[in-house]
């Protein structure tokens, strides 16, 4: 290698090894304030890593991945992680799958997340997540999987949500949702992926097509013939019992009688 070339060298690896990208470090240092982490799981998840986490295409960040020096995918599954999501994640703007399933977080989903233009994967099943699910990811147009099942998030789904072309896996069951079922995630037209009602199942107050229609308002057929058994044999029981209890009283009384006609009679 002659000068020219190692000087080339030298000042490629200056410019590999520079200081990461002030948006990567901002995301990286309020996600770790924002997150608990109560077991000590994360590891170097420390300020000297977030102010370096990346070189090229390896990563010194427990669960990072990343891709020409920034932040590319971060994956933190079932670490009992408690705390809320960081709205600076915002600021890792590479961020293309975003992982936080099964842990304990709780707090809402940042409508901040709308700036991640990139992000394609977005997995926070199993956690403690509530509030509403934000219209804003509606402005992440290159999502694919929003799988949110497991959570408490609350409120109607944001008809919105159905302009994304991409989506191919939509699951926000067993949560608190309610409200009807927006057409555009329930009924999607022409080549667009479409969803069955295992991706609605178990929101007590979501309604609507794939999900099945709800049982009249009435009680079912198989509830009526429930109760007419359960009752009739429930009657059974209680009159057999009133008529041992009263053939008792009676035997009881007759013994008395008994009793007190003998103590009448004088002995002889
Ligand atoms: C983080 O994102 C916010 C909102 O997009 C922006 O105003 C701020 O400048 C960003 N900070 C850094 C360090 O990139
Ligand atoms: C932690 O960081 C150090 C140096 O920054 C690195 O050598 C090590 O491989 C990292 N550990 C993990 C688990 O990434
Ligand atoms: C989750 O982590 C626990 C404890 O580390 C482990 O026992 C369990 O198998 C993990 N579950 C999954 C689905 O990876
Ligand atoms: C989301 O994460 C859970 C748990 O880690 C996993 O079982 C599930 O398959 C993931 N969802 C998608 C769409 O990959
Ligand atoms: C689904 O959409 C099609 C076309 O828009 C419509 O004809 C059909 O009635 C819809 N199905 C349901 C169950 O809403
Ligand atoms: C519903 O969709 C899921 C995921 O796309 C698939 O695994 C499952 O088999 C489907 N269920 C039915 C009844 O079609």
């Amino acid at each position: 290698m002659d000068v020219t070339g190692r000087l080339l060298a030298a000042a490629l690896l200056i410019l590999a090894s520079a200081a990461a990208d002030p948006g990567d470090e901002k995301c990286l240092t309020d996600l770790s304030e924002s997150l608990q982490d109560p077991l000590r799981n994360l590891k170097n998840w420390t300020k000297e890593t977030f102010a370096n986490p990346c070189q090229g295409f390896t990563s010194f960040l427990q669960g990072a991945t990343c891709n020409n020096g920034r932040i590319y995918k971060l994956s933190l599954t079932n670490l009992s992680l408690r705390g809320t999501i960081s709205p600076f994640l915002s600021n890792c703007t590479n961020l293309q799958a975003l992982d936080l399933s099964s842990n304990q977080i709780s707090g809402q989903i940042p409508p901040d997340l709308q700036n991640l233009v990139n992000l394609a994967v977005l997995n926070l099943s199993s956690n403690r997540i509530s509030g509403s699910i934000p219209p804003q990811l509606a402005l992440c147009t290159y999502l694919n999987v929003i799988d949110l099942h497991d959570n408490r998030i609350s409120g109607e789904i944001p008809q919105q949500l159905g302009f994304l072309v991409r989506l191919s896996v939509f699951d926000v069951s067993n949560n608190r949702l309610s409200g009807p079922i927006p057409p555009s995630l329930g009924n999607r037209s022409g080549s667009l992926s479409q969803f069955n009602a295992s991706s609605f199942d178990g929101n007590r107050d979501l309604y609507g097509y794939p999900l099945p229609p709800i049982k009249s308002r009435g009680l079912s057929v198989m509830t009526i013939v429930g109760i007419g058994l359960g009752s009739g044999l429930v009657s059974l029981i209680l009159s057999f019992t009133a008529v041992c209890i009263w053939l008792k009283i009676s035997e009881q009384k007759q013994d008395e009688e008994e009793s007190k006609v003998g103590q009448l009679m004088p002995e002889y």
